[in-house]
Formats: C-alpha cells, sequence, structure tokens
C-alpha cells in the first residue's frame, strides 16, 4: 500500500479509534483527508457520473481522483469493481458514494410515494424506506434520490405520483419517515443516505407541465413548500437535490437565497448538495448562464457540492480557481460536504458489499409483507353502495387493461423492480376466490382504442359479479409525463358504461399515479377503489380488500377534481374575497338572466366550486362518528400546546381504522390564512360499536407562519378547529391566542 494511503488509513483510525461518529470525529476525519488532497482531487469528488456498460470505460477517471459518485449501477460485482478502483488504486483511496433513485422500494417495490401518503402511516412508510434500503444497500447502493418532498396541487404533474401531495403537514411526516427509514436510526452498513428533493417549488411547474417554471413568491415559499424540506432536514437528511424549475426567473441550482441563505445560513444543512441531472447545464438553457463557466460559477457561489452529469465541475473549476474567480476555499467547503457523507456512511471502513449475502436479502418474506401491508393502507374506497366486501360463492368476472399488467402495475421510477415478482389481482383473485374467477381482458393496455366489448358483456353475463380494473399504464405519469386531460384514457370509460348496461354489480379499482377526473365512471360502477400503482404486492393487498379480509382505510392526500379545468384546486386554499355562497350552476341558470343576477363569486358556472372528492377523503366498510370535540381552554399563549379530546365510534357492523384530521384556521393574519390546515393526524382502530375518547395535542407554536413582515410566529386572534375524517367535514370549535 502506497505511503500516502497509508498514512490516510492510519489517521483515519486514529480518528475512529476515539470512537463513534460524533460530530467532532467525523469533521477531525474529514480535515485529515482534505488536508491531503490535491485541488484536482478535490474537485473530482464534486463529480458525479452515471455509469454504464464495463467498469473500465471509467477506470482512468476513477484512478485519477476524478469521480466522487457513481449513479445507475447495481450490479454488486461492478459495484465491488468500482470501489476497488477508488479504494485501492487512487492515490488516495477516497471510496465512491454508489447512488440509485430508490423512490419506492428497490426489488421489493412498495405502492408510489402518493400511495404510501395515502396510508397516513408514517411508521408503516418508514418500515417501507427501511426495506429498500435493505435490499439497495445490500447490492451497493448508499444514496437514494428520494424522498421527493416537492408539494403538487396540480394533478396534470405527471410527477404527482412521486410525493406526497398538496399538504405540507403529511408532506413532512412522509419526509421524516423515509429519512429515517432510508438512513436508519443508527447509522450503519444498511444506512442509505437520503436525498431531499427536488429544492424547491418543484411541484408548482405552471399549467402542471414537467419543467416549467414556478411563480412561488416568499410567503407561500416559506409557508407552504419549504416547510417539509425543514423537518426533513432536522430529521438528519445527509443530502439534498436542486430542483430543475426557475423560480420567479432564478434557477434553483445557481438560487444563492434559497440554497446557501436558507438552507445552509438559516437552517444549518451541513449534507451535501447535489444538482439534479444537467440542472447545472440546463442554466444556459434557462438563459441564465452565458456558458458553462458562468453556470459553474453561479452554481459554486449558490452552495452546490456536487454536479450531477453536467461535467461542470471537472471540466471548468480547476481553470477557474487558477484565474481566481472561484476561491479554493469554496472547493474545500464542498468537499467537506462530500466527504462527511462517506465517512458518516462508514464508506472508508467498509466500502465492499459481500454479493452472496446481498443476494439473499431480496424479496425477503417480511419485506413483500411490508409492501403487502402498505398497499392495503394506500388504497381509498371512493364508492361502494354495498356490493362490497364480495360476498362468498360468487361467480366473478375479472376484467380490465390493468387485471394483469405486472409491470404497469409497479409504476414510475421502478429501475430496480421485476414484474416476474409482481402479483397482479387476477392472479390474487384466482387463489382468494378458486374455480370462481372468469377473465376477460376486454382492453389490452390502458391507452387501447375499442367500440365494441362484446366479448367482455357476454362474459358479464355469466358472471354475479364484474372488477374491473382500470387506471394508467406507469409510462403516463412521473417525470416528463404531464397530461392536459385526466380522463381514464382509451376506452376505459367505455368498457365501465358497457359493463353497467349489463345489469350486473360492477367494481371498479384504478391504479393510477395520479388522482384521475373519474365522475362519470362513479356513475357507471357500484363502487370504486383507488390505488395509486400499489407494485409488487398489489394484487394480494386489493382481492384482500375486496373480499372484506381487510378494511380500506387510504385516505386522499390530494384532492380529486371534478375536471382538469379546475385544477389547481386544493384543500388548504384561502377564502378570497368572494367565497363561493351556492350562486347557480350552469344547469339552473335561466334564459337572458341579468349580468350581475347570479352573484359575483369565485366558482365555475359549469363544474362549480368543489371537487369530487376532497384532501383527507377515504371511505371504509364501517362507518364512524365525531362526537364531543372539546378543547382544554378557550385562550391558550404562544408556548402552550392545545389539548383537543374527542369520541370517536365505529358506528358500523365490522372492525376499522379511521384517520382521524384536525384541522385549523387562522381567522385573521397580517396576510390572508388557509381556509383550513391539517395540524395532526390519528390512525384509530376500532372493533364494531367500539368507542373511544381520544386527547391529541397541538402546539400552538405550530401554528406558526412568515407573517407580511417575513417574520415567523403565532399571531394572536381567533382561530377555529377541526376534527373530522375529511377536510370538507365537521363542525369547527373556537379558541383565542392571546
Ligand atoms: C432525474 C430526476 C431526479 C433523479 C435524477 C437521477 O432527472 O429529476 O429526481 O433523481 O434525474 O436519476
Amino acid at each position: 500500500m502506497k505511503t500516502s494511503r497509508l498514512v490516510l488509513l492510519i489517521a483515519i483510525i486514529a480518528a475512529v479509534v476515539s470512537c463513534g461518529q460524533r460530530k467532532s470525529d467525523v469533521d477531525t476525519r474529514v480535515e485529515n483527508i482534505l488536508r491531503q488532497m490535491t485541488l484536482s482531487e478535490k474537485i473530482g469528488q464534486m463529480n458525479q457520473i452515471s455509469v454504464g456498460g464495463e467498469v473500465s470505460n471509467y477506470a482512468g477517471a476513477i484512478r485519477d481522483g476524478q469521480v466522487g459518485s457513481i449513479l445507475n449501477e447495481v450490479d454488486p460485482v461492478k459495484v465491488n469493481e468500482y470501489q476497488r478502483l477508488a479504494v485501492e488504486e487512487s492515490r488516495l483511496g477516497i471510496p465512491l458514494l454508489v447512488a440509485r433513485d430508490v423512490i419506492h422500494g428497490f426489488h421489493t417495490i412498495f405502492p408510489i410515494p402518493l400511495g404510501l401518503a395515502a396510508t397516513f402511516d408514517p411508521q408503516l412508510v418508514e418500515e417501507g424506506a427501511r426495506v429498500a434500503a435493505l435490499e439497495a444497500t445490500a447490492q451497493g447502493v448508499r444514496w437514494t434520490f428520494s424522498p421527493m418532498l416537492d408539494i403538487a396541487r396540480d394533478p396534470r404533474w405527471g410527477r404527482i405520483a412521486e410525493g406526497s401531495g398538496e399538504d405540507p403537514y403529511l408532506d413532512a411526516r412522509m419526509a421524516e419517515a423515509m429519512v429515517y427509514g432510508y438512513q436508519g436510526r443508527t447509522a450503519d452498513s444498511t444506512s442509505m443516505a437520503a436525498c431531499i428533493k427536488h429544492f424547491v417549488g418543484y411541484g408548482a411547474a405552471e399549467g402542471g407541465r414537467d419543467y416549467n417554471s414556478t411563480l412561488i413568491p416568499e410567503h407561500l415559499l416559506r409557508n407552504v413548500y419549504l416547510p417539509p424540506f425543514e423537518a426533513a432536514v432536522k430529521a438528519g437528511a445527509m443530502t439534498l437535490m436542486t430542483s430543475f424549475n426557475d423560480n420567479d426567473g432564478i434557477p434553483s441550482t445557481g438560487n444563492k437565497y434559497v440554497v446557501k441563505d436558507i438552507l445552509r445560513g438559516e437552517w444549518g444543512f451541513d449534507g451535501l448538495v447535489v444538482t439534479d441531472w444537467n440542472s447545472m447545464g440546463e442554466m444556459i438553457n434557462h438563459g441564465f448562464a452565458a456558458d458553462r463557466p458562468e453556470a459553474v460559477k453561479k452554481a459554486v457561489a449558490a452552495g452546490v457540492d456536487m454536479d450531477m452529469m453536467t461535467y461542470g465541475f471537472i471540466g471548468h473549476l480547476e481553470e477557474m480557481v487558477r484565474r481566481g474567480e472561484v476561491k479554493e476555499s469554496q472547493i474545500d467547503a464542498a468537499v467537506r460536504d462530500v466527504l462527511r457523507v462517506k465517512v458518516k456512511l462508514g464508506l472508508f471502513e467498509h466500502p465492499y458489499i459481500n454479493i452472496e449475502e446481498g443476494a439473499a436479502v431480496q424479496y425477503a418474506p417480511e419485506h413483500l409483507a411490508a409492501a403487502h401491508k402498505s398497499a392495503e393502507e394506500s388504497a381509498i374506497l371512493l364508492k361502494n353502495d354495498g356490493v362490497l366486501p364480495l360476498k362468498d360463492g360468487l361467480r366473478i368476472l375479472v376484467t380490465g387493461p390493468m387485471a394483469d399488467a405486472p409491470h404497469d402495475q409497479l409504476g414510475t421510477w421502478t429501475f430496480d423492480g421485476e414484474k416476474s415478482h409482481t402479483v397482479t389481482p387476477l392472479k390474487a383473485l384466482e387463489e382468494r376466490f378458486p374455480g370462481k374467477v372468469i377473465y376477460v381482458p376486454g382492453l389490452a393496455y390502458s391507452r387501447q382504442e375499442r367500440d365494441n366489448f362484446s366479448d367482455v358483456v357476454a362474459a358479464a353475463r355469466r358472471a354475479d359479479v364484474v372488477l374491473a380494473f382500470l387506471g394508467e399504464e406507469a409510462i403516463l405519469s412521473g417525470e416528463a409525463h404531464s397530461l392536459a386531460d385526466l380522463n381514464l384514457i382509451g376506452s376505459q370509460s367505455e368498457l365501465l358504461k358497457a359493463l353497467k348496461a349489463t345489469g350486473k354489480p360492477v367494481v371498479a379499482t384504478v391504479m393510477a399515479g395520479r388522482p384521475l377526473t373519474i365522475e362519470r365512471d362513479l356513475e357507471n360502477c357500484s363502487a370504486m377503489l383507488y390505488s395509486f400503482h400499489p407494485g409488487t404486492m398489489g394484487g394480494p393487498a386489493l382481492a384482500n380488500l375486496l373480499a372484506g379480509d381487510v378494511n380500506p382505510s387510504g385516505k386522499a392526500p390530494v384532492t380529486f377534481l371534478r375536471t382538469v379545468g379546475q385544477a389547481p384546486m386544493y384543500y388548504n386554499h384561502n377564502m378570497t374575497g368572494r367565497p363561493y355562497s351556492g350562486e347557480l350552476l350552469m344547469k339552473d341558470i335561466p334564459l337572458e338572466a341579468g349580468q350581475t343576477s347570479l352573484g359575483n363569486t369565485s366558482y365555475y358556472l359549469d363544474y362549480g366550486a368543489y371537487p369530487l372528492f376532497p384532501f383527507g377523503f377515504g371511505l371504509s366498510y364501517t362507518t364512524f362518528s365525531y362526537s364531543n370535540i372539546g378543547l382544554d381552554k378557550e385562550e391558550y399563549k404562544a408556548n402552550d400546546t392545545i389539548s383537543v379530546t374527542f369520541t370517536l365510534a365505529n358506528t358500523g357492523s365490522r372492525e376499522g381504522t379511521e384517520v382521524a384530521q384536525v384541522y385549523v384556521r387562522d381567522l385573521v393574519g397580517s396576510i390572508a390564512r388557509p381556509v383550513k390546515e391539517l395540524k395532526a393526524f390519528e390512525r384509530v382502530s376500532l372493533a364494531a360499536g367500539e368507542s373511544r375518547t381520544i386527547t391529541i395535542g397541538i402546539p400552538v407554536s405550530s401554528l406558526a407562519f412568515y407573517g407580511l413582515d417575513g417574520k415567523y410566529g403565532v399571531e394572536p386572534g381567533s382561530f377555529q378547529l377541526w376534527v373530522a375524517g375529511d377536510s370538507a367535514s365537521g363542525e369547527p370549535v373556537e379558541f383565542e391566542v392571546l
């Protein structure tokens, strides 16, 4: 072993011997490494490349210390070879950070993140992220580009699939759960660095068109888009990714205000900031940089540490430092952030993986069980006239393009999901109801056009009940996949209409990457179960739900629109000066109505002012009632905790789980405040007939916001509070903050 590496190793061991990974130890080790690095090696740590094919294609650059991280290699043999080149053939032996998009599972695929959010179950989501980390790290992946925290209020945006929906509080709880799950509550060889993304405001793309500009003013940025990221930083997220969008003309990758001043300055984030794929280079497309050197300079000035696939840092930084355009101290700051992650992950001690052990971890029974439970809890019952749960003994027609679609059921961002492991609804139903299932697909895939369904109709006549599995192919949501029409694609609605005409009870199950506009389809089915692409075990989960072995408990993490023309529509909107108050709809407007006869308020003449289903909505096979909602006081001080007590009763005939939600409204503020904001939720399981008195604490400090003067705090005044099963139900109780 060369002297330099020996010296480095001794330095590291010396530091490690002082036990643990205390911050001071980590920083000591980082400084020991940094002081030995040349400028070229430092810049090499700031360079992330996507690899593929032969390892030898990248050997030279790795040996020369020009690569800090690789992404998109998951063959464990090749990952070990990449690490060996870095650890044993480069001058200082600094290991690589091996990255991959492990977004909702590695091999065992969980529901897409929007589905995970519908569980309102942070503990279960953390378990799922832990499973993803166990499988991914076993194959050498130690950095995932997840969780995505982009608040999404427009379902035309394909990446609504990847986030936790429209609410900052739910988003923050899901973010914390995934950070803890990926990284582990204590760091060890199964820890995978989380990457909170896309910083910031990417989900506000104008028109729901991916990569489009956003226009998020300071108050909205501070009160809606930033809080989930701040929560994730507090949870210890090791890395963060800048977003593609320009907000008010400034691309995030060059936005010093959000990255350096807020993220690092105000929040004290000392993790690694990586660009999105070539987002540094795209500052030229934005017209924010004239050329790559200028883009590089702006990214460094903003506080970016690592360049994903622009080759900007590796191509220009050394010369820019020599010319004095960038200070070496700026490079040192970035390299410290990179090295800190590598030290925290223990990569210097354990750079290699055990390939045999890694293979044994994949698809472990307990992993599949966690994915199964997540898929069960993520499904939302939108309608049920009593046909569900299915009675035993029925002849069942299974139909629709998503009934046996092992690839599409996994959803978007499943690079390492294997459709051969998917259990589809058809397979699960054939096992659950042996000899009772007839299968006629009707449509081979979601986009298929067809105007005659005689074969399906004929089969329906031989059945007692029809289960239609509809939705979107995986490719129709996710990155760059925005839609201007959110109706069921192809001839799926026509299929449902034809089935309805048979007079047989029809149950529609929709698997999609977003809330589609399914109002007209609801009229053509007796029940509808909505499942955001449920992953590997979606089939058994849906079979259990339809059979009633499990009672649906999912709640909408986003608003379901009646029509795409209502977008954007979300529950936590401002009141406006002219809130809707029941004015006439198109169908009721008399002829020659006077110009102002309808009343001038904020609504659509044709589709009104309300969505199809509100945020937080979801039915059950039982019913719940809320009563005796009360607060421990009528007036609170800023450092109090509001104690909310209520009685929740299961008023139906079977056990069930309800997600009780607590919303608050600040009636008057220095800026207009939302009509409602989620401040707490709790999953409560009750036996038939059981009722329970529940108390939830709401810190008054959680009512703080950034007001007109830009200061953060709780403003005294009158408030309303709701406890209900969704964001549109219940009656408020009042309280004052002094
Ligand atoms: C993509 C995505 C980002 C992902 C990265 C690496 O363009 O925007 O979310 O993590 O590139 O695949």
